[in-house]
């Protein structure tokens, strides 16, 4: 799949019809064309320090395991035993010397290679050494851990490009993982992040954080596989302090909340067409400005995050209400919504065979 330019001018453009906003057939899709041809962020390298350290998750429909072998590469492998589907790991772990499965105790070298399989010897024909687990792409970037599971994903560096130098002097790279905070939404995907990509609402929605940002100078950029908005901070909270506001969106769901001297990933997953989970990691520097505001950041962000949910789940109370027409877009705040709608109607003509 290519980044599309645009399906109609921004000046011309609908929001995404109603229907793509609920069923479990559209979901399906979109695990395929969607969550399934994409790098999906799946753990911080803190997780994976040590040889023998390992995160499952999820990749798309796929379970997927990172483990970090004797020879300290980070590989990914489909959390998928060769001998019958069974899981080669349950839960997140450190220092493990081999990969068990769970199901009959076939075990696998952490570089992903068959080393023994019990009460195997009257099976002919069976060789340990033919037996290896799928290798899949992995790419560690700035102690984030991402995984695509196809070759047609586009390089990690070409979907990523310029963010760290956008960024400079932040540093994202010396920061450090501190706490996950995990919400569980009644809306779409979509929903949240079409929420997330425009600054629109802000004065309507956010009364508190419209204080903190300068909404007159709230800017959004757009690149082939990322949108950037940006604003200046006013300074004068207890939670952010001076500087900018980066709020990147990389497609399809990973968001980049950057402030000097905090980052904070989300992670936008589905849980059926009218669920989602948010997962807001926060990473620090490790200098006492950035730790004295740990405390205020968090409780802002719960406070913004509780506006937000309650708007979502409003908006598709709206989708599902079959009085809802695609809309027309603002073009001056909501350029984000267009091109994020954009890079999905290309993944859905891929996928579906059909154009949204
Ligand atoms: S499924 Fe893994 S050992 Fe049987
Ligand atoms: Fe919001």
């Amino acid at each position: 799949m290519q980044p599309v330019d645009a399906s109609k001018a921004l000046e011309l453009a609908s929001a995404l019809p109603a229907r793509y906003y609920f069923g479990e057939d559209m979901l399906a899709m979109e695990q395929r064309a969607v969550f399934a041809l994409s790098w999906q962020l799946v753990a911080h390298a803190g997780q994976l320090a040590e040889a023998g350290d390992h995160v499952v998750g999820k990749v798309g429909e796929v379970p997927v395991i990172l483990v970090r072998g004797q020879d300290g590469v980070l590989r990914g492998f489909p959390n998928v035993c060769r001998h019958r589907a069974g899981p080669l790991a349950l839960c997140n772990g450190k220092g493990a010397r081999a990969l068990h499965c769970k199901y009959h105790g076939w075990t696998y070298t952490l570089e992903g290679q068959l080393r023994s399989a019990p009460e195997m010897q009257d099976a002919a024909a069976f060789d340990l050494q033919e037996i290896r687990l799928p290798p899949l792409r992995v790419h560690e970037w700035q102690g984030l851990v991402f995984v695509a599971l196809d070759e047609a994903v586009p390089d990690f560096d070409e979907v990523y490009a310029g963010i760290v130098e956008r960024i400079a002097p932040i540093d994202l790279s010396a920061m450090r993982y501190l706490r996950r905070d995990s919400y569980d939404i009644d809306c779409n995907w979509k929903v949240y992040i079409d929420n997330f990509l425009e600054g629109y609402h802000l004065p309507h929605v956010h009364p508190g954080l419209s204080r903190v940002l300068d909404y007159r100078a709230y800017d959004t950029e757009l690149f082939p596989w990322h949108s950037l908005q940006s604003s200046p901070l006013r300074g004068d909270s207890d939670a952010y302090g001076e500087g900018q506001a980066y709020y990147y969106f990389v497609y399809p769901n990973v968001m980049l909340n950057i402030m000097p001297g905090r980052l904070q990933t989300n992670r936008i997953l589905p849980l059926g067409p009218g669920r989602c989970r948010v997962e807001f990691d926060y990473y620090y520097a490790q200098d006492e400005q950035a730790m004295a505001r740990i405390a205020a950041d968090q409780s802002f962000s719960d406070e913004v995050q509780v506006e937000d949910i309650g708007i979502c789940e409003a908006v598709q109370q709206g989708l599902a209400s079959g009085f809802y027409h695609a809309g027309r877009l603002c073009p001056k705040r909501e350029s984000g919504v267009w091109h994020f709608q954009n890079l999905l109607r290309a993944a859905y003509a891929d996928g579906a065979g059909a154009s949204a």
